[in-house]
């Protein structure tokens, strides 16, 4: 099983509220057609669901939010989700759309819904799921950043591998120069942040890709631009992009 986000920055265009890179997001699902595997689809906010939770102060924490602000939150992930689903049944793709109220409870996943949705991925379907805004418990909500999704996929279901499509080629040594991390075994990169997100941006994917490596599982940063490479690092495991490998 593969497991795939396609991050905020490059389903859309983080620079302009509620702009979606449709042109990106067809290339991207017309790659996905030449995967014969079975694949989980998890899906960013970016100028969609950050938005807005910037808009009404909301964060990863659990608190007290404006419950207006989860409600718009939320349905803007809903409307950013018919887009890819949109593209996906367009292409024949058959997605199948969980919103994370099906596997979460809290902010703690439910194995048994986790298992399921595997089942899902290995009858030819591809559920496909995202970040949003969720009831904690107590009139409390959070932001469940779709990173954080993919460590709770993969410590229950043990992908084979775990790819992060972003708007980059990958994790740069340095910012400036843009070298290209090719591989990392087992050490958490040291990495420049300029640009903050509700949910922690790159700091946060670097984050979860760690945790997901230490699992002793292989994790991908790939250029989502260049969705070929996808493709390539699971049919013949070449990799250009980032490698994070476990020990
Ligand atoms: C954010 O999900 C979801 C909301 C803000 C509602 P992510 O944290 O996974 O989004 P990106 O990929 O960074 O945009």
């Amino acid at each position: 099983m593969i497991l795939i986000k396609l991050g905020g920055s490059i389903i859309t265009n983080k620079e302009k509220a509620l702009s979606p890179r449709r042109k990106t997001i067809e290339k991207i699902v017309k790659n996905l057609k030449k995967i014969d595997e079975p694949i989980i689809i998890v899906h960013g906010g970016g100028s969609y669901g950050h938005y807005w939770s910037v808009k009404y102060d909301m964060h990863t924490k659990e608190r007290k939010y404006d419950l207006r602000g989860v409600s718009i939150v939320k349905n803007s992930m809903i409307e950013l989700n018919k887009i890819i689903l949109d593209s996906m049944i367009k292409n024949k793709l058959s997605p199948y759309c969980l919103p994370p109220t099906d596997f979460m409870s809290g902010n703690k996943p439910i194995s048994k819904k986790v298992t399921e949705i595997e089942k899902i991925a290995k009858s030819g379907m591809i559920p496909v799921t995202f970040g949003d805004a969720l009831w904690y418990g107590q009139n409390k909500t959070y932001i469940l950043s779709g990173d954080k999704i993919m460590t709770h996929f993969a410590k229950i279901l043990k992908p084979k591998l775990t790819i992060f499509a972003l708007n980059e080629d990958g994790l740069y040594s340095d910012l400036k120069s843009k070298k290209l991390i090719r591989e990392l075994k087992g050490e958490r990169p040291l990495i420049s942040e300029n640009k903050m997100d509700v949910t922690g941006g790159m700091t946060r994917k670097v984050e979860e890709a760690t945790k997901i490596a230490k699992m002793g599982l292989k994790v991908f940063f790939v250029n989502g631009n260049k969705p070929e490479r996808i493709v390539k690092a699971v049919k013949n495991k070449r990799f250009e992009g980032t490698l994070f490998r476990g020990k």
